[in-house]
């Protein structure tokens, strides 16, 4: 069945303007979105998740210090001839397929003025159009459809309204992210979406309204830009997407869609280095050694 015109998503927004502070001194010089894990950068896992959803373009928010970035999908930048010599041509393919796959256009955050600023500066790529949301420095690694795919799906099926990514996590670690309200009953989370009340930024764990955590996945309802335009500085000074996401709740349905996926946060030390062990064990060329070298380690 053809799609009503109004809900094609062929847009996707990755915002990669962040100082990536909790990164410190790498961060100095080297954006985090291009820190390896295992053998692709953290942004190139996060565009292949975009690819595999058959979305169409990436907007690309970014910073003086983030045009690399750039660089790294351009296939004109790769000395091809001395890879033939070696034999490594191999070792870009994945690159040069999702160059081949996505286009890539950018536009400028002149200062890190929060995520809702980040969003808002891809306007005038994506103004009157559903669009989808990923942010730079999360990884889902999905067995099944890639995260941003499930989300498409509720937008799909649900007909009206926003849809959020949402996981599980530990109550004490609800005091680092976005928390939605109400907690999803069994029946929610067999259907895979539920109707959202609220976004909590943060909470305290003991009142925090749920365990189910945003990570960085979201499909937006075009209205989602008029709240990010008429939003004044929230926590921090910065211009919150929680903030614009709680005012469009009133007016429109906001769906949670339970991903089935392990979340990685690559912009955090321990993510990151949990997500090249998760990713590691499951390399041919790696997951034999290291599963020997993890079990010594773990037995001293
Ligand atoms: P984070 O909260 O991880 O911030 O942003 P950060 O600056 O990247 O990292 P830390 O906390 O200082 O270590 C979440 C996502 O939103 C983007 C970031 O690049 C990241 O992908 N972002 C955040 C922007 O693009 N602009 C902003 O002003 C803030």
């Amino acid at each position: 069945m053809a799609l009503p015109s109004s809900r094609k998503v062929t847009k996707v927004v990755i915002p990669v303007a962040g100082m990536g502070t909790r990164f410190l001194p790498a961060t100095k010089a080297l954006p985090k979105e291009l820190l390896p894990v295992v053998s692709k950068p953290i942004i190139h896992h996060i565009i292949e998740e975009a690819v595999k959803a058959g979305l169409e373009t990436v907007v690309l928010v970014t910073s003086r210090p983030k045009v690399v970035i750039e660089d790294y999908f351009d296939p004109g930048d790769l000395t091809s001839y001395r890879l033939a010599e070696s034999h490594k041509e191999k070792l870009i393919e994945e690159v040069l397929y999702l160059s081949s796959k996505i286009d890539i256009v950018s536009i400028r955050q002149y200062k890190p003025m929060g995520l809702g600023h980040a969003i808002l500066r891809a306007k005038p790529i994506v103004e009157g159009q559903p669009f989808a949301v990923i942010l730079g420095d999360d990884i889902m690694k999905c067995s099944g459809p890639s995260a941003i795919h499930q989300c498409l799906n509720v937008f799909q099926e649900r007909g009206e309204g926003s849809v959020v990514g949402a996981v599980q996590v530990e109550r004490e670690a609800t005091r680092l992210y976005g928390v939605i309200d109400p907690a999803p009953s069994i029946e929610d989370i067999k259907k895979g979406s539920w109707r959202l009340k609220d976004f909590v930024e943060k909470p305290d764990p003991a009142e925090a309204p749920s365990e189910w955590a945003l990570p960085g996945r979201y499909v937006f309802e075009p209205e989602i830009l008029e709240e990010l335009q008429n939003a004044g500085p929230g926590k921090n000074g910065e211009i919150q997407l929680t903030d614009s996401m709680q005012k469009l709740q009133a007016r429109k349905p906001f769906w949670a869609c339970a991903l089935e996926g392990e979340r990685f946060d690559t912009g955090d030390r321990l993510g990151y280095i949990m997500a090249n062990v998760a990713y590691a064990l499951e390399e041919e060329s790696t997951h034999h050694a290291l599963r020997t070298w993890l079990s010594r380690q773990l037995a001293r």
